[in-house]
């Protein structure tokens, strides 16, 4: 049995399959209907979200099985009376097919498929991961008919605790030679850990301080919102790397601009409609591919 934990579990055969197989069931999204029929799968949020739970809600009823929820799984399940997550994933495991798992706790993920039958999905784990997302960003980037190898990525704002750019950063490994620009403020630099992880994989790193230190015909620039949620330090004041019309007249018409969303401040609203800001896409694209992801795990494990 396969669980999605971490983009350190991904290589590039599987990478092609899958998405092919998302390119198949968004063109014939009427074949896969019936996939999952008489299937249960839970989706278990013990942090808020949008985006991920709704579209693999949406993936689940879309290829037949039924979802059992628990959005605010934190005050609304037995975690509010003690139950540790380990017991929590026993039971339910017993009750479903797969188990879709947000979790503020970084190792959240791993904890739950040490106990659970049935495949688990991280849909984020802390600040460490969010598999899930690194898939369709990179799905997304794909679509844009942009090779994986050799590829130039700006990963832009909080690096320190955005669990999407540490995901992105793995799943980017897998490829040949990477580019990886960091634009953040000295206090939300990307940890170290990530750093070595690219260079191990003979990607670049190269930190920068301003979109002046960018190249105009950068590939990728993934901006990515203040992770409030996750600090206290009154020393550690947000800073957003705004873009905006003016930032994006700098850049060539190939380079594309992705979020994950929620956005906060640091993409402007006036470049929804350039042609290269391509989030609201990206987040419809999640809804294919974690319908991919499902239909593959669950069935062929
Ligand atoms: C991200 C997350 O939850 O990590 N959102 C998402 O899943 N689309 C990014 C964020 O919350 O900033």
């Amino acid at each position: 049995m396969k669980h999605i934990i971490s983009c350190e579990q991904f290589d590039r055969v599987y990478l092609d399959h899958l998405f092919q197989l998302t390119d198949d069931i968004m063109d014939k999204p009427e074949k896969y209907m019936h996939s999952l029929d008489g299937k249960v799968i839970a989706t278990m949020f013990f942090e808020p979200s949008t985006r991920t739970r709704l579209s693999f809600e949406a993936a689940i009823l879309r290829l037949g099985a039924k979802n059992i929820s628990t959005e605010n799984a934190q005050e609304a399940s037995s975690a509010s009376k003690g139950e540790s997550l380990e017991d929590t994933i026993r039971v339910l495991s017993g009750y479903t097919d797969g188990i879709v798992m947000r979790h503020y706790d970084k190792d959240a993920a791993v904890r739950a498929a040490v106990v659970s039958s049935v495949p688990v999905f991280n849909a984020g784990s802390g600040s460490g991961a969010h598999p899930t997302q690194a898939l369709l960003d990179m799905y997304t980037i794909h679509k844009c008919g942009k090779s994986f190898d050799h590829l130039s990525v700006a990963v832009v704002g909080d690096l320190l605790f955005g669990r999407t750019v540490h995901s992105l950063i793995k799943l980017l490994s897998v490829y040949d030679h990477a580019i990886i620009y960091g634009l953040s403020s000295s206090h939300f630099a990307l940890p170290k850990e990530y750093i070595d992880y690219l260079r191990k994989h003979n990607s670049t790193y190269i930190p920068c301080r301003s979109f002046d230190d960018l190249p105009e015909d950068i590939d990728v620039i993934y901006n990515t919102r203040t992770q409030l949620e996750r600090f206290t330090e009154s020393d550690l004041a947000p800073r957003e790397f705004v873009v905006n019309k003016k930032i994006m007249s700098r850049f060539s018409d190939n380079t594309i601009l992705l979020h994950p969303l929620p956005r906060n401040a640091e993409i402007s609203t006036d470049v929804d409609d350039d042609p290269r800001a391509l989030y609201f896409k990206q987040a419809h694209n999640g809804m294919w591919v974690r319908m991919a992801l499902l239909y593959d795990t669950i069935l062929n494990g």
